[in-house]
């Protein structure tokens, strides 16, 4: 059967393959949500369209479907490329495709009908939580098993990354969807906004944070054919991530009544986490010095590169965010809506989207099918991340200001007509991206020029740590 294949890197192209469908799937979903938000009756008020309906579906696809998915082929490439040895079980790696799939697939299936747990990034039913629970743990499975068969002594912080981060997920996605309730997934009052806001929070810290770095710590200095400068430092930010991200998520819940202490912690350590971020990003970019240019002519490492300065303005804005003073006039606004683009099209999509270029000519032994589009892909989805980031930001600003002065609602909202026309005008470019990465992908995978053996040899255990 075609789906338990042993072929080397098959269950690897498959979830590139997937995420690439999921890319195109959850933007539309965005689109059309930002349209409703343009003119809230466009479609006739049918159920199936209506805003609360489509923005999860939006959320969920793009976030777990599209750059979780993408970034879980990468590694299931590079893990056993960078350990020297191949994965352990290929079919364990289908198994763990078909469970994950069926969740993500589940979203647009069950939302749509309004059948929905309703707790932000929480949404999928319990079932699903069981799919997803199931897909994590096999990959955790198969991983450290590819780690106990190795035949590279050194675990390259890549490889740290990608496996932990199913370890850790497997801790917090139960905790957060409230697993031991299946029928609501959800418990009661402050304590459910803890429990989901330290999920909702530990989601872009603990998987896709590392996902993003363990993709960028493999593709760029392989791009740059330079080692990494320093294996110490990679380590480093490693923990001081998990020791400081796990723990801040009161910062999303600032305006509720949790303790003060869980406050003061929260945005103390948000400001102590330019430890970690500074530590990876001066990592990356002193891996690169002098090779700057070698790195934005590759189609990957542009990506790569690009994620990094998103990563950056990121963790810059998040930070500042995290004040009780800030979020007064930016909570429950577009601003976040920008941060969150910023963020996960941002920082994360680049950073997919770069893996997925890179390894895809190394599991199917063909080059990509036109660097052109790639390069065509960037600047669309460029354009959007920025665009999306200055007019939300703006909106934002304009909605903060009426909480302050009292301004009624009925006088705001038109205001902010022009700011949701803009990003749903700039939302298109992200659409057109995402077909455009989905063409050049199917044709590379059909008629991409072969490799050759020897080259990809080469290529699939290059990175020295
Ligand atoms: C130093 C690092 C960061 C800090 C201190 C930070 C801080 C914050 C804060 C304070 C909020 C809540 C804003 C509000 O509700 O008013 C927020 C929201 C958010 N952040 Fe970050 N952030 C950081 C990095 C990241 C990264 C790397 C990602 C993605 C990988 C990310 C994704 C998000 C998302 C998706 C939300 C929206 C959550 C929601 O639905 O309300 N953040 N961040
Ligand atoms: C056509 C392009 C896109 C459009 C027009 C769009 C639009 C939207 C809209 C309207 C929302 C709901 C905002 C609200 O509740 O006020 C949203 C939320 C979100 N979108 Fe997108 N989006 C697009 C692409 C993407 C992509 C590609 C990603 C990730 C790779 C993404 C990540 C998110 C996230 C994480 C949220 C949740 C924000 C939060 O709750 O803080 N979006 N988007």
């Amino acid at each position: 059967m075609f789906a338990f294949t042993k072929k080397e890197g098959s269950a690897a192209l498959a979830f590139l393959i997937a995420g690439s469908v999921w890319f195109v799937v959850g933007t539309l979903y965005g689109l059309l949500s930002a349209i409703t938000l343009v003119a809230p009756e466009i479609f006739n008020n049918i159920p199936e369209l209506v805003f609360s309906r489509m923005r999860p579906i939006h959320v969920n696809t793009v976030l777990f479907g599209f750059v979780t998915t993408t970034l879980m082929g990468a590694g299931l490439h590079y893990t056993p490329a960078l350990l020297k040895t191949r994965l352990w079980s290929e079919r364990l790696a289908w198994a763990g495709f078909l469970f994950w799939n069926a969740a993500i697939l589940s979203g647009p299936l069950t939302f749509s009908f309004g059948i929905s747990q309703g707790r932000e990034y929480a949404e999928y039913i319990w079932i699903f939580d069981v799919c997803i629970m199931i897909a994590l743990i096999l990959m955790a499975i198969d991983l450290t098993m590819t780690i106990l068969r190795r035949t590279e002594k050194t675990l390259y912080v890549s490889v740290w990354y990608f496996t932990m981060t199913f370890f850790w997920t497997i801790g917090f996605y139960p905790i957060g969807n409230v697993m031991w309730h299946p029928a609501t997934g959800s418990l009661n009052g402050l304590l459910d906004s803890l429990l989901l806001w330290s999920y909702g929070h530990n989601l872009p810290g603990l998987l896709l944070t590392p996902l993003s770095l363990g993709a960028a710590y493999f593709v760029l200095p392989r791009v740059t054919k330079a080692p990494i400068y320093s294996h110490t430092l990679s380590l480093y930010a490693f923990w001081t991530l998990v020791a400081l991200y796990s723990h801040i998520g009161g910062h999303h819940i600032l305006q509720a009544p949790i303790p003060n202490w869980l406050k003061v912690m929260s945005v103390v350590d948000s400001f102590i986490m330019v430890i970690p971020v500074f530590a990876v990003l001066f990592n990356l970019w002193l891996s690169a010095r002098g090779r700057g240019g070698a790195l934005l002519a590759d189609p990957a490492g542009r990506f790569i590169i690009g994620g990094t300065v998103f990563y950056l303005l990121t963790c810059i804005q998040g930070p500042v965010q995290s004040l009780p003073s800030v979020q007064q006039v930016t909570h429950f606004t577009n601003w976040t809506i920008g941060h969150s683009h910023l963020a996960v099209l941002g920082f994360v999509a680049f950073m997919a989207t770069g893996a997925l270029w890179h390894v895809l000519p190394l599991i199917t032994g063909r080059r990509l099918y036109s660097a052109a589009l790639v390069h065509l892909q960037f600047s669309l989805m460029a354009f959007g991340v920025v665009g999306f980031l200055i007019v939300l930001t703006i909106a934002g600003l304009v909605q903060g200001h009426s909480w302050e002065t009292g301004t009624a609602v009925v006088r705001v909202l038109p205001e902010l007509a022009p700011y949701m026309a803009m990003r749903a005008a700039i939302g298109v470019s992200v659409l057109v991206a995402s077909f455009i990465g989905f063409y050049n992908l199917i044709m590379t995978i059909k008629k991409g020029q072969p490799i050759g053996e020897s080259a990809i040899m080469e290529s699939s255990g290059g990175v020295t740590p």
